[in-house]
């Protein structure tokens, strides 16, 4: 079921994505013309401004407001997950992957540009996450390691990257439900998990069971996230768009909807969003914006 974000969320994901925007574009302006072409950098900021829901910033931003750490702490590492997000949106759109001409209601990355620009641009976005995350901020020297520790664990072969291959492998074939979590959780969830991380080392000296129990948080509702993913890739396009067929059912990809059926699909995200909402509990305090966190992933529309 769709639902809007509560006011408390709304002002706060209206806050954290302005917030994000300008630092991002702050990112690109400040690259050196000598050093880049006008095309690449055009690329970057056609991939990366004016679009998205930028919930994993979001997330960087909400442990920290959750955990008591200034935001200014975790702006880094919150355009370095938006970063890699946009990188790995360029690249699953290619022909060669899903082969999707439009993201974020304009086209796509190697449609605006041609398909080795948006290799390149990729490349670039990546990198300059990692340039951000270590770049002097303030948070310790040792925290920022292990930044770069957690984001390069999470996206790379044995996260984000096997997910893909996972999922690009899985066209046309049966996969168990317990197969597709596996491939949910590295190809969406495991960058989504990190988030939560990323922001709670932006304290120096962080609590083990405080991040156990933000991992966990940050596990469903990865997981949550691309369950109702694939919902609304039959629900939107049958609803809203008027295509008969999503890019999963074009692709023939195993999704939680093909596996389960859509009931079934809703009961699952439903689950795990529950299972979310309990993992917050081990946390001091109320942790209000990751409660509504999760329930927003499930109840978006979009
Ligand atoms: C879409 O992610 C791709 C997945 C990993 C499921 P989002 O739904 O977060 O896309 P944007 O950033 O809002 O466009
Ligand atoms: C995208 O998953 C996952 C990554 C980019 C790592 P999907 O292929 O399901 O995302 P959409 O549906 O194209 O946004
Ligand atoms: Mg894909
Ligand atoms: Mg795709
Ligand atoms: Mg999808």
């Amino acid at each position: 079921m769709s639902a809007p974000p509560t006011p408390l969320l709304q002002e706060f994901l209206q806050r954290c994505q302005n917030r994000v925007e300008s630092r991002l574009q702050a990112v690109f302006e400040g690259m050196s013309p000598e050093d880049t072409t006008p095309n690449l950098v055009r690329a970057l900021q056609y991939a990366c401004l004016g679009g998205g829901k930028r919930i994993r910033p979001v997330l960087v931003y909400g442990t920290c407001q959750v955990l008591g750490i200034d935001l200014e702490r975790a702006d880094n590492a919150a355009c370095a997950v938006e970063l890699v997000h946009c990188y790995s949106l360029a690249h699953d759109d290619l022909p060669s992957m899903d082969d999707d001409n439009m993201r974020r209601g304009k086209p796509s990355l190697h449609k605006a540009f041609d398909e080795a620009t948006a290799i390149l641009a990729g490349d670039a976005l990546q990198s300059l996450a990692f340039e951000l995350l270590s770049r002097d901020n303030g948070v310790a020297a040792t925290n920022r390691l292990r930044m770069v520790e957690t984001l390069s664990r999470a996206i790379g072969a044995e996260g984000m990257v096997a997910g893909q291959d996972l999922d690009f492998s899985a066209s046309g074939q049966k996969r168990e439900e317990s197969q597709l979590a596996k491939l949910h959780g590295l190809k969406t969830g495991a960058l989504i998990r990190a988030c939560l991380t990323l922001g709670a080392l932006g304290k120096d000296e962080v609590d083990d069971n405080a991040l156990a129990a933000l991992d966990e948080y940050g596990r469903y509702i990865g997981l949550a996230f691309q369950v109702q993913d694939d919902i609304l890739d039959v629900v939107a396009n049958t609803e809203s768009l008027g295509k008969p067929q999503g890019s999963d059912q074009v692709h023939d990809k195993p999704t939680y909807v093909s596996i389960l059926g859509l009931e079934a699909a809703l009961v699952k995200a439903s689950e795990l969003t529950d299972q979310a909402h309990k993992a917050l509990l081990a946390l001091p305090g109320e942790a209000e914006i990751l409660h509504d966190l999760a329930t927003y992933i499930t109840a978006r529309s979009h």
